[in-house]
């Protein structure tokens, strides 16, 4: 069995002296006549070991990029940048590297790694996303277990749309030119007999569920077919979804702030290599920053406090604002970046440009939504307290032309023990940018699916 190279260095004491086999990728070696050294690494952990050999004994011939097993002896070296070294009585090489190599030494731009998926994670920089990205969703888990929330696997085949955006990708077994020739018609005769597609947000199936285990949260793949061909919009991204019964637009938004404090602190004591490094070489300040929003309380204001805000700023924006407007990404990052600094929660939006499901406020234009603003990013957060009441739902939706039939379910649980309930969607890729301090969505998802391209 090979040993770790990140449980060696956490277990530092137990493996004094001790012979041990590893096994890696070469990222860097030199050697001398007398003396070989080789950054090796494993993938556990951020930094590289450093493996020393003498060339005499062992006459290996390498190459950055080489798959080698190396049988040792760990010396801890304490006052080095590196806890231990390995000295190395054997090493095989495993895999050879040709110089065709495309990650030899130079540092290559993120954009043109993305033509590389497959070999990408293999950098310094995205391999820190990843191992960031498990440690992330690990501690979401964590994070909702320790609150008695009960994990819930929402379907992603499905026949509604939640958002009522009309986004969707349609999921179809039929032969394309059944579709061509009989239109809309077709979907009755295809494996669902009616048209299903990928989901959009497992929030309507999350709600049914919160009205029984009162807490509950879906953290899965979503997908939309929005034509935004942005740095932070991808066709197939992960959500996480709590929903909680008997909860108001505040406790959401308090969940909301408890959540992304635990994740903030987690990444800083479970990926510490990680964070320094995006703090080193992605964005400078990213660990003060990081740690001053856990000891502070997140902005909260009003949509049409927002709207006064941008209106008095004086600024140039690209799209007008008015009152009943949508805010765009440089609104958002005006209000966040330059007005408060921190993380916002924008709360009651008008209700035309919400979806149907928001419970509507007793002013008559507005609903009980917030959207949580972060610096760098913008929208992190969707959510909103559920219009729990059966007429106004469905006035509502009769209003806005919905298929009131396709929501019948969704009308029960209006009906039968209903209760005041929220929730909110965190997109899970924009968290890790926040983290990271990475500004594009592709260089935070392994196999990224935007507009115009599914590669790899
Ligand atoms: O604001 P959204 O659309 O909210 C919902 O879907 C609700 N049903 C969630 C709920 O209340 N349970 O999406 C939630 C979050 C956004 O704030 C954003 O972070 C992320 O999902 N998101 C995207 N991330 C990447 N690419 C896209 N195309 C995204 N669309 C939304
Ligand atoms: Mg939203």
């Amino acid at each position: 069995m090979t040993e770790s190279i990140n449980n060696i260095a956490i277990n530092i004491n137990d493996f004094d002296n001790k012979s041990v086999t590893v096994a890696g990728w070469v990222r860097t070696f030199r050697t001398s006549k007398s003396v070989g050294f080789i950054e090796i690494n494993d993938g556990s952990r951020m930094k590289n070991a450093q493996v020393v050999f003498n060339p005499l004994d062992i006459p290996i011939k390498l190459n950055t990029g080489c798959s080698i097993k190396v049988l040792g002896v760990i010396k801890p070296t304490p006052n080095a940048k590196q806890p231990f070294e390995i000295q190395a009585t054997k090493i095989e090489l495993l895999g050879d590297c040709p110089s065709s190599y495309p990650l030899q030494k130079k540092r290559h731009s993120l954009e043109f790694l993305r033509s590389m998926p497959h070999i990408r994670m293999r950098t310094n920089t995205l391999g820190a996303v990843f191992r960031l990205r498990s440690i992330v969703a690990f501690s979401i888990h964590k994070f909702f277990m320790e609150r008695g929330f009960v994990h819930v696997h929402t379907p992603i085949i499905t026949a509604n749309d939640c958002e009522g955006a009309g986004e969707m990708f349609t999921v179809t077994a039929l032969p394309i030119d059944a579709i061509k020739e009989s239109g809309y018609e077709a979907f009755q005769s295809d494996f669902f007999n009616t048209r299903a597609s990928l989901t959009v947000s497992g929030q309507l199936d999350a709600e049914a569920f919160a009205l029984n285990y009162a807490k509950v949260y879906t953290f899965g793949p979503t997908f939309r077919a929005e034509k935004s061909n942005t740095a932070r919009h991808a066709a197939e991204f992960w959500m996480v979804e709590p929903e909680m019964a008997f909860a108001d637009l505040h406790d959401d938004m308090q969940l909301a702030e408890d959540m992304v404090k635990y994740i903030i602190t987690d990444a800083m004591e479970m990926a510490p290599d990680e964070m320094e490094f995006f703090d080193r070489f992605i964005q400078e300040g990213l660990l003060s920053r990081l740690k001053s929003i856990i000891s502070s309380d997140f902005e909260r204001i009003t949509y049409t406090k927002a709207i006064e805000i941008l209106l008095q700023s004086g600024c140039e924006f690209e799209y007008a604002v008015e009152w009943g407007c949508d805010l765009q990404t440089e609104h958002e990052r005006y209000i966040t970046e330059q007005v408060f600094n921190k993380p916002v929660f924008v709360t009651d939006y008008p209700k035309d440009i919400k979806a149907f499901y928001m419970r509507a406020n007793d002013d008559g234009a507005t609903v009980a939504a917030m959207d949580l603003l972060v610096p760098g990013v913008g929208e992190i957060i969707g959510g909103s307290q559920r219009e729990e009441r059966e007429d106004v739902l469905l006035d509502k939706m009769k209003s806005m032309g919905l298929p009131v039939d396709k929501y019948e379910a969704y009308l029960d649980l209006r009906r039968f023990g209903s209760v005041e309930h929220a929730g909110f969607g965190l997109g899970f890729e924009r968290m890790l940018m926040y983290l990271s301090g990475i500004k594009n969505i592709r260089d935070v998802i392994p196999l990224p699916r935007t507009l115009g391209n599914i590669d790899g």
